[in-house]
């Protein structure tokens, strides 16, 4: 027994998010979405876990035979130590956002760097990947130069407000990075940036960057997804650049744990996409 209230296994295959708070969780949407589109029999559930109680969550879950989970806020990077067996991306980014649990054993996964380079495709298609810029140096953006370095970035720039945090994490990731002072030099040669800061989302100050500076074929991807439009998309866009929401995102980041969960590789799609801003309170999209 442990502290969680945990499905029991009449329910079929059963996955959760871990998080604190976790109310605000749209996995269990995805999730649920995806099962019930393959008549899969499962549930998957939000569970409230404070920091502490990690271990003993993991454990009780693997005890109780669910497939697996995912982790968000405060979990990501202390999961690591918990695993049995971690992939490259997880070790590499330093977070496991995926645990499948297999006989007995947990294995830990990052799909957030997939997620990320997979949105972009999807929303963007084959963009040039000269000079990327990324704003923000925290764990977010630990995934995104991860996901872009495997995809043949060779210039990537850090921009951070503390230019500390932002010269530790080019020298670990071997990218570069300037002071914040300097973004309108550095943006005016990238062809794609990226947010990677909580900057922007709803509840949170704007994110002080001018995209004025950027140059007419750059394009800005967001990784916040409340709202789907941010200011710093709203201004890109006016600018007629090309954008990619944070939604995808979130999207394809599930549909990597779902693969490794059960196999299959769920759709990601506009239906999945419009129940997910539904659940936001944000208008529909059009066409
Ligand atoms: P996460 O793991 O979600 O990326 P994090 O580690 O707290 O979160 O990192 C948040 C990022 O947003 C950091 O790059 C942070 O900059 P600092 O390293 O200077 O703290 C950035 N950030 C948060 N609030 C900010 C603000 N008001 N202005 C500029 N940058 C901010």
């Amino acid at each position: 027994m442990g502290p969680l209230s945990l499905l029991d296994d009449s329910a079929g295959a059963r996955c959760a998010v871990l998080g604190d708070p976790i109310g605000q969780s749209l996995s269990p949407l995805i999730h649920g979405t995806w099962m019930a589109r393959e008549e899969r029999v499962g549930l998957y559930h939000a569970l409230q876990v404070l920091a502490e109680d990690l271990p003993v969550a993991l454990a009780q879950l693997n005890e109780a035979g669910y497939t697996g989970c995912n982790l968000t806020i405060p979990h990501k990077e202390n999961a690591l130590s918990l695993c049995d067996e971690l992939d490259g991306a997880a070790r590499a980014i330093g977070a496991v956002n995926t645990v499948h649990f297999c006989e007995g054993k947990l294995h830990g996964y990052n799909t957030d760097a997939y997620g990320f380079m997979a949105a972009l495709q999807a929303q963007l298609g084959d963009i040039p990947l000269e000079h990327v810029v990324i704003l923000g140096a925290g764990g977010a953006a630990r995934a995104v130069i991860y996901g872009l370095k495997k995809a043949g970035a060779k210039d990537i720039t850090l921009l951070n407000r503390t230019a500390t945090r932002a010269q530790a994490l080019a020298e670990e990731f071997g990218v570069g990075y300037a002071a914040w002072e300097n973004a309108p030099n550095v943006l005016g040669r990238a062809t794609l940036m990226v947010n990677t800061t909580s900057l922007g989302m709803a509840g949170q100050p704007p994110l002080a960057i001018d995209v004025a500076a950027l140059p007419a074929h750059a394009a800005v991807a967001d990784i916040v997804y409340k709202p789907l439009m941010t200011e710093l998309l709203k201004s890109a866009q006016a600018r007629g650049l090309k954008v990619a929401t944070g939604l995808g995102m979130l999207m394809h980041q599930a549909q990597a744990a779902y693969q490794i969960w059960f196999g299959a590789r769920p759709v990601v799609d506009a239906a999945l996409e419009q129940s997910l801003l539904e659940a936001l309170g944000e208008p529909p999209l059009c066409g």
